[in-house]
């Protein structure tokens, strides 16, 4: 319709379902953080380029601030809070504090979601994810404070 600039969009959270009419602008980060409060996706760059943002859709890991969030509609969408089961902490999550793999934290939520991905990622690709792997493949998520060699043991210990 012309004029149009908002659209009813359905998007499953963390396992619930939420209809939203959305302006066609808005970014899915900006959906989880303005929208619903779930501030654990990080508004870091907004431009694709830090990870901060990394989000599940359907599985598989997306850049949050660069996805439109109507084009998403029927989407599942698991953000860091949707990672645990209840107080039982995602094996990735534990082992990232079994290892100390953050300092300052803001990348770890964008961190613990690409290192949930690589596994189904890595198999689909008939690739063994080894150390150089698991470096390659989270090289889109960057860490201010340098907490790189924790979170490649952590990843690698939540694989094995
Ligand atoms: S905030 Fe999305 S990649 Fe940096
Ligand atoms: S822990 Fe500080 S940016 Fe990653």
């Amino acid at each position: 319709m012309p004029g149009t600039t908002e659209t009813r969009t359905g998007l499953e959270v963390n396992g619930t379902h939420h209809t939203l009419v959305l302006d066609n602008r808005c970014t899915l980060l900006d959906v989880l953080r303005e929208h619903l409060d779930l501030t654990g996706p990080k508004k870091g760059c907004n431009h694709g380029q830090c990870g901060a943002c990394t989000v599940l859709v359907d599985g598989r890991r997306l850049n949050s601030c660069l996805a439109l969030a109507v084009a998403l509609d029927g989407s599942a969408v698991t953000t860091v809070e949707g990672l645990a089961d209840g107080d039982a902490l995602h094996p990735v999550q534990q082992a990232f504090l079994d290892e100390d793999a953050f300092q300052c934290g803001f990348c770890t939520p964008g961190q613990l979601c690409s290192a949930v991905a690589l596994p189904a990622e890595a198999g689909a690709a008939g690739e063994v994810l080894d150390e150089a792997a698991v470096r390659e493949l989270m090289s889109g998520n960057i860490c201010r404070c340098g907490a790189y060699p924790a979170i490649v043991r952590a990843v690698l210990a939540a694989v094995s």
